[in-house]
């Protein structure tokens, strides 16, 4: 691993611990869960237990298991991870039995078992800012594969007139009344792109004020993430050995095309 890979870990594991208690809130209404029912229905059409690489808080871990999904999550970032745990403790038995979680980084660790399916939800390979981690991620995910399984993931769609016309201005992306606290919580966000580099420094800052309009906290956090071209994906899943057998643009799966937002790919070990 290059030193500057981890750096970027360390200020990852930083970056999710400042916005795991936010994380869920933050992402209640996500592609008003698109994302959870198109992983849900490839999870419910396999027999067998799922691997969710990057799981975090369970945002799509924990819908599919109370739905019936035999479910393993890794994650790294033990925050994000203890959020999901108190909402397993809140989980009926067969729900909570129906989950294994393992820390540890996506790239290296072992869950001990192989998996029809494996996928990773909600821009996971974005962390990867070098090609030997990229590499070492895929790696890990096909070693995990058993014979005839299949790997789903998700990336952005980079909007190219962003990067040329970023502001870099702060934003209010998130803002919510707490029903049980009457607190108040916006969160700015702002992007500073690289496009030299295909990278920007996603900045956030969560202000929150009680009932009366006084700011009682006040929290930051800022990483950098790497964005991807069709093109180096599918050359990046040949070399370690995949063959791509779906492309699609949206998670209603229209194609992957002009005017895609997203990217969904589904890999196969090449035969
Ligand atoms: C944007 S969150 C997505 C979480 C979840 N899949 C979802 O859709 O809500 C990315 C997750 O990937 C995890 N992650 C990033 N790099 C990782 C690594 N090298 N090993 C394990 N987990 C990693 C982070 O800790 C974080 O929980």
């Amino acid at each position: 691993m290059s030193d500057e890979q981890s750096r970027a870990d360390l200020e990852l594991d930083s970056f999710y611990r400042l916005i795991a208690p936010y994380y869920d809130a933050d992402y209640a209404d996500y592609l008003n869960g698109a994302d959870i029912r198109f992983y849900q229905r490839l999870a419910e059409a396999q027999a067998g237990p799922v691997l969710e690489m990057g799981c975090g808080t369970g945002r799509v871990l924990l819908p599919l298991a109370r739905a019936g999904v035999e479910m393993h999550g890794m994650d790294a970032s033990l925050a994000m991870l203890e959020q999901l745990y108190d909402k397993l403790r809140a989980e009926p038995a067969e729900v909570r039995n129906r989950v294994v979680l393992t820390q540890g980084d996506i790239r290296s660790t072992s869950a001990g078992r192989q998996f029809l399916l494996i996928f990773a939800a909600g821009n996971v390979l974005h962390s990867f800012l070098e090609r030997p981690d990229q590499r070492a991620w895929l790696a890990n995910v096909r070693r995990h594969l058993e014979a005839g399984g299949a790997f789903w993931f998700d990336v952005f769609q980079m909007d190219y007139r962003r990067l040329l016309s970023s502001p870099d201005e702060w934003i209010v992306d998130t803002d919510r009344k707490e029903a049980a606290s009457g607190h108040h919580v916006r969160r700015f966000s702002r992007c500073r792109h690289e496009p030299e580099w295909q990278r920007f420094r996603v900045e956030m800052r969560w202000v929150t004020e009680d009932a009366a309009g006084k700011i009682i906290t006040e929290n930051s956090a800022s990483v950098m993430q790497r964005w991807f071209t069709r093109g180096e994906l599918e050359n990046l899943l040949e070399l370690e050995g995949f063959q791509v057998t779906d492309y699609l643009g949206s998670f209603a799966a229209d194609p992957f095309g002009k005017g895609s937002t997203e990217q969904i790919i589904r890999a196969v070990p090449r035969q």
